[in-house]
Formats: structure tokens, C-alpha cells, sequence
């Protein structure tokens, strides 16, 4: 009896992070595509990965560290987390009021706005995420 709170914690910790116990966590494929129809740029379609369970923004980080053609800024707000300020060299702008809209499709085809920044979504397998650049 008494041994019951650490094997509940460690089977806690396992299930939080199943793969603390192997070399590599899991990876899930997941798709970003970069949409600026405001300026008449094609449509950009990136594969990449994530960890699973993990956040937008690594994936982000990964595949501009592996694709020259993807490349974004952001900044670091106390308030809001990471907030996504250009991509591949576009930068929303208050005065045009232009920024980066953040949707990931919530079926096979339809596409709904994130309510949270790139810290904090946490894409599922083969997700496809839209940064669009639109107008507020
Ligand atoms: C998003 O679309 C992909 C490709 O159609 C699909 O595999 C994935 O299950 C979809 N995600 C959700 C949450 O429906
Ligand atoms: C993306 O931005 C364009 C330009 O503002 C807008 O017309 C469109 O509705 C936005 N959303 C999607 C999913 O394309």
C-alpha cells in the first residue's frame, strides 16, 4: 500500500510523456501552408513534423532549420506568448492592419481561426495549418 503514490505517479508520468523512456519522442507528420492572396503570392504548401504532443512553434522552428524557402519572425508578448510577425519576409502592419490569421481544419476540409498563438497550438496528425495574411 504504501508503494501506491509513486506507481501512480510514475504511471502519471508515463502517460503525460510516453516517450521519456525511448531515444526519439514520436513525430507526427502535419502540413503548413503560407496563403497571401492580399499580394497575389501562390499558395505555399510545407511538410514537416511535429512532436506529438507539442507545440506549433517547434515545427515551425524545425522546418525553417531544414527549408531556406520557410522562414518567419516572431516576438515574445507576456501577455499573448509568441506572436508570428512575418513570414518568408511578409510583416502584418498596424497601419495597413495586416497580419498573420492562424487556421487549422478541423475536418477533412474545413478550416476554422485558432484561438491560440503558435505557443500554443498543438497540431494533430496530418493537420493542416494555414498562416494567412489578411486584414483585421
Ligand atoms: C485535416 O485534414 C487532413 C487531410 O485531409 C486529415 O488527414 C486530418 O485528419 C484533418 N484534421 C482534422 C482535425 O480533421
Ligand atoms: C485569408 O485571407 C484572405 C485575404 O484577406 C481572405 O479573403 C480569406 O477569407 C482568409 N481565410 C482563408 C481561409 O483563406
Amino acid at each position: 500500500m504504501t508503494m501506491m503514490p509513486s506507481l501512480l505517479s510514475a504511471a502519471l508520468l508515463l502517460s503525460l510523456l510516453p516517450w521519456t523512456l525511448t531515444e526519439a519522442p514520436p513525430m507526427i507528420p502535419i502540413a503548413i501552408m503560407v496563403k497571401n492572396t492580399l499580394q497575389n503570392k501562390p499558395l505555399q504548401t510545407y511538410k514537416t513534423e511535429v512532436i506529438s504532443g507539442g507545440i506549433l512553434l517547434g515545427a515551425m522552428k524545425r522546418l525553417s532549420d531544414s527549408d531556406a524557402d520557410f522562414k518567419f519572425t516572431y516576438s515574445d508578448n507576456d501577455n499573448y506568448g509568441p506572436y508570428l510577425e512575418s513570414v518568408n519576409g511578409v510583416a502584418g502592419n498596424n497601419e495597413a492592419r495586416t497580419y498573420w490569421q492562424l487556421l487549422a481544419n478541423v475536418t477533412n476540409s474545413e478550416f476554422k481561426p485558432t484561438e491560440v498563438g503558435i505557443g500554443c497550438i498543438i497540431p494533430s496528425p496530418h493537420q493542416q495549418i494555414i498562416l494567412n495574411f489578411t486584414v483585421w
